[in-house]
């Protein structure tokens, strides 16, 4: 049955349709029980708030070293807050109570909502200016009690992708900003966390292959934490280990870092390798450390990503390609030069995926030059030119950590 789920998620994904996915007996189910794991957990009491991108001790550094005028926080804040998004004055473009992924439908107002959520919330908690609480939990609450629906068949990335956003503003906002969700009630409420748990969690439920899988994976892991659920964190947890059409080692070689969709372009590489790293961000807030499994392979991944995307030669694998690579015109004999260049390029700007790997890198002591390299090159090319997607390009404010020597 799961096998049957993976094709149908994965056949309609592919042809860019918008019709619902006949799954709902199953994306509405129960979270399948999994193996206890290393960094399984037993009881919601273990939950680490706030504990996704974000921990007390991270917002605390963001906010010292930024008012501090400590490098790197110091200018990537004065420029982080001069953002659109960053904004308290941002208008907000929704609520609408139905979306979808793409150009159609109601898609970018919920991204750029989300963002603009999520960046108040950072705003509000460096400067604890009351209108920045207020834009961040006023966008929270509109969509909170309006959106009622996520359809098509790109749902779990939209989830994945941009509901992640939403959920780390209201980390932020309910642990730090004491906001409690409008429709709140003992009863059974009507707000945001009603609509994480039966719109965004449930709707990721069915894990895909490749990246569709990583998104699946990363938003759970995010929304279960938030929602204080211990099967579907373990279950989440448990698929980056051992899925092996959506896991890390199913994404990315062991031996060399070289991705399961090198040969189809580079584009969905960098993204595999961002939500990965934003899963592992998670994780990592809640106690384990998955940026290490595999005899860190995500930074491995990083350095093979980083050197090809700089035009540097690698090794390619032709035997090692993503499940289901038929849906998408593979498995391929070469490595692909489409959507080869990191950042910005021709209108188009890559995933921002190599700061959060960089810091972390630095803070271990691991040495990731070609990373390093990305990172400086993404940075001076897209500046402040970020899609709604790529708002990890403020990695020197949002991700930032001090070399390990120096700590
Ligand atoms: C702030 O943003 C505005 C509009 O994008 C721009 O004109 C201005 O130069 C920016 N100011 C700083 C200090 O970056
Ligand atoms: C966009 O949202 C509106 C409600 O705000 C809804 O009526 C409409 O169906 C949505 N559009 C699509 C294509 O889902
Ligand atoms: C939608 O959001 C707005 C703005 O927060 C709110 O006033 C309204 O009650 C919500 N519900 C509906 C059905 O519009
Ligand atoms: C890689 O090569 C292409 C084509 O020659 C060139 O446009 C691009 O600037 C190079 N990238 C880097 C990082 O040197
Ligand atoms: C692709 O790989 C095959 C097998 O390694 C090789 O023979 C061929 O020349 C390559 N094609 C290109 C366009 O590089």
């Amino acid at each position: 049955m799961r096998f049957l789920n993976y094709l149908l998620v994965a056949a309609t994904a592919v042809n860019g349709l918008l019709f619902e996915i006949k799954t709902d007996h199953n994306s509405k189910g129960p979270v399948p029980v999994v193996p206890t794991t290393e960094g399984s957990k037993k009881r919601t009491s273990e939950f680490q708030h706030p504990g996704l991108w974000h921990s007390h001790e991270d917002l605390e550094a963001m906010r010292k070293n930024s008012l501090g005028g400590v490098e790197p926080w110091a200018s990537a804040y004065s420029r982080f807050s001069n953002d659109s998004y960053s904004l308290a004055t941002y208008k907000m473009q929704g609520p609408h109570s139905v979306v979808s992924r793409g150009s159609i439908s109601n898609y970018t107002s919920f991204a750029n909502d989300a963002r603009a959520a999520y960046q108040n919330a950072i705003m509000w908690y460096i400067t604890q200016d009351q209108a920045h609480w207020d834009r961040s939990t006023t966008i929270l609450d509109a969509w909170g009690t309006n959106l009622t629906n996520i359809i098509g068949t790109d749902r779990s990335l939209l989830v994945g992708i941009n509901g992640v956003v939403l959920a780390n503003a209201a980390e932020i906002m309910r642990w730090e900003g004491g906001w409690v969700e409008q429709g709140a009630s003992w009863k059974g409420g009507s707000g945001f966390s009603i609509q994480l748990y039966w719109l965004f969690a449930r709707q990721s439920i069915i894990i895909g292959q490749a990246n569709y899988g990583v998104a699946s994976i990363m938003g759970l892991l995010n929304f279960a934490v938030y929602l204080d659920d211990v099967a579907l964190y373990n279950y989440a947890l448990y698929a980056y280990k051992n899925d092996l059409c959506a896991g890390l080692t199913a994404n990315f070689d062991q031996s060399t870092g070289q991705g399961a969709e090198a040969g189809r372009d580079q584009t969905h590489v960098q993204d595999g390798l961002q939500w990965l790293s934003m899963a592992s961000r998670v994780v990592k807030n809640q106690g384990y450390d998955l940026f290490s499994l595999d005899k860190n392979l995500l930074f491995k991944a990083s350095e093979y990503a980083a050197k090809y995307n700089l035009n540097g030669t690698v090794p390619y694998d032709a035997s090692f390609y993503r499940c289901e690579a038929v849906l998408v015109n593979g498995p391929w004999a070469n490595i692909s030069a489409e959507n080869r260049y990191i950042g910005y390029q021709n209108g188009k700007t890559n995933p921002a995926c190599w700061g959060i790997t960089y810091y972390e890198g630095l803070s271990r002591g691991l040495d990731v030059p070609w990373t390093k390299r990305a990172k400086d090159l993404y940075d001076a090319s897209v500046e402040a030119q970020t899609s709604p997607v790529d708002f990890l390009s403020w990695a020197d404010l949002l991700f930032a950590t001090k070399a390990k020597s120096n700590q």
